[in-house]
């Protein structure tokens, strides 16, 4: 019989990518409250206790790769947190399909093999993907590039096609990715692969990327569940109750974080007049 402490976190080990700040701090933090043993992998240093800081810029393959070989250290890992991203203008659109998809891509597939059977990944990626169907053919054809060089030299020869603004492309490549990989990892290590899309949540992220936005912008958003802007902390629940042991059928999924967006625009239920035209 499946034996459970709570949520299934408590002395449990966890590795939380991005754990310096936001998502990734309030999950790590509240990891670290139900019990489990938090190691942050982040390019600057976390400001909440956790059992190791591993400096990482997830930009830096080479970086990467030496990274997951020293947290093979501590193998067995249960679960997998990656959380670490940026918006498109910090460093353009490049940078940020390298650090959002392709780095993030392969820091999971380095970790894989220190991965318990049966472990949990979930990762964040946005609700900026809610596209992804219509770009799927793309998508697909960078997904078969496994070489991280490769696919960063495939996304650099034609930018204006393949990455766009760089933000919304590298999240959509993280919901194929996820729905493709999740069913290989399941097959042959019991290891589930899910994702969420947030809405706009109150971050250091968002502070940056709320200067481009038109004046009271995220004001005129609609927020449907909690009738305010998300906190970090609205954020990192859902993807702790996701990546829960008690959640074993759930594999490959997206699961939309933003108080009803998604599925309002697509139905018809929310207007895109807000945003200075029609959904
Ligand atoms: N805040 C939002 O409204 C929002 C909405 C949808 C999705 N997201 C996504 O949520 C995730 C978390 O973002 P957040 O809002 O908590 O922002 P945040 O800026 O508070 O946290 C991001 C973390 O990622 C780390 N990071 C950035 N670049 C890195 C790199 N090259 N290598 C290693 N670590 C790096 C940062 O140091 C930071 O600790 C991101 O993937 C972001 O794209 C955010």
């Amino acid at each position: 019989m499946l034996q459970l402490d709570g949520l299934g976190y408590r002395g449990r080990t966890c590795v939380v990518t991005g754990g310096a700040s936001g998502m990734g701090e309030a999950t790590a933090r509240l990891l670290g409250e139900l019990g489990a043993s938090v190691h942050i992998v982040d390019i600057q240093p976390p400001k909440i206790a956790c059992v190791a800081w591993h400096p990482c810029d997830l930009s830096d393959f080479a970086a990467v790769r030496a990274t997951a070989a020293a947290l093979s250290a501590i193998a067995p890992i249960d679960f997998l947190f990656p959380c670490a991203g940026l918006p498109p203008h910090i460093k353009g659109p490049l940078y940020c399909m390298r650090v959002n998809y392709i780095g993030t891509r392969l820091f999971v597939e380095e970790m894989v093999p220190a991965l318990a059977d049966g472990a949990g990944i979930a990762l964040i990626s946005s609700d900026a993907a809610m596209g992804w169907q219509g770009n799927l053919a793309q998508c697909l054809e960078m997904l078969a590039i496994a070489d991280p060089d490769a696919a960063y030299a495939w996304a650099a020869a034609d930018p204006e096609k393949r990455v766009r603004d760089g933000y919304t492309s590298s999240k959509e490549m993280l919901v194929v990715w996820v729905a493709q990989a999740a069913v290989k990892l399941g097959l042959e290590r019991r290891i589930r692969l899910n994702a969420i899309g947030p809405c706009p949540t109150r971050t250091a992220f968002m502070d940056e990327q709320e200067k481009l936005l038109p004046e009271g912008f995220l004001d005129k958003w609609p927020y449907p569940s909690l009738g305010r802007i998300a906190t970090a902390e609205d954020q990192a629940w859902p993807l702790i109750l996701l990546n829960s042991p008690l959640n074993a059928a759930v594999t490959g999924a997206f699961l939309y974080t933003d108080q009803g967006f998604a599925s309002g625009v697509f139905t018809g239920a929310i207007s895109g007049a807000f945003m200075g035209r029609e959904a």
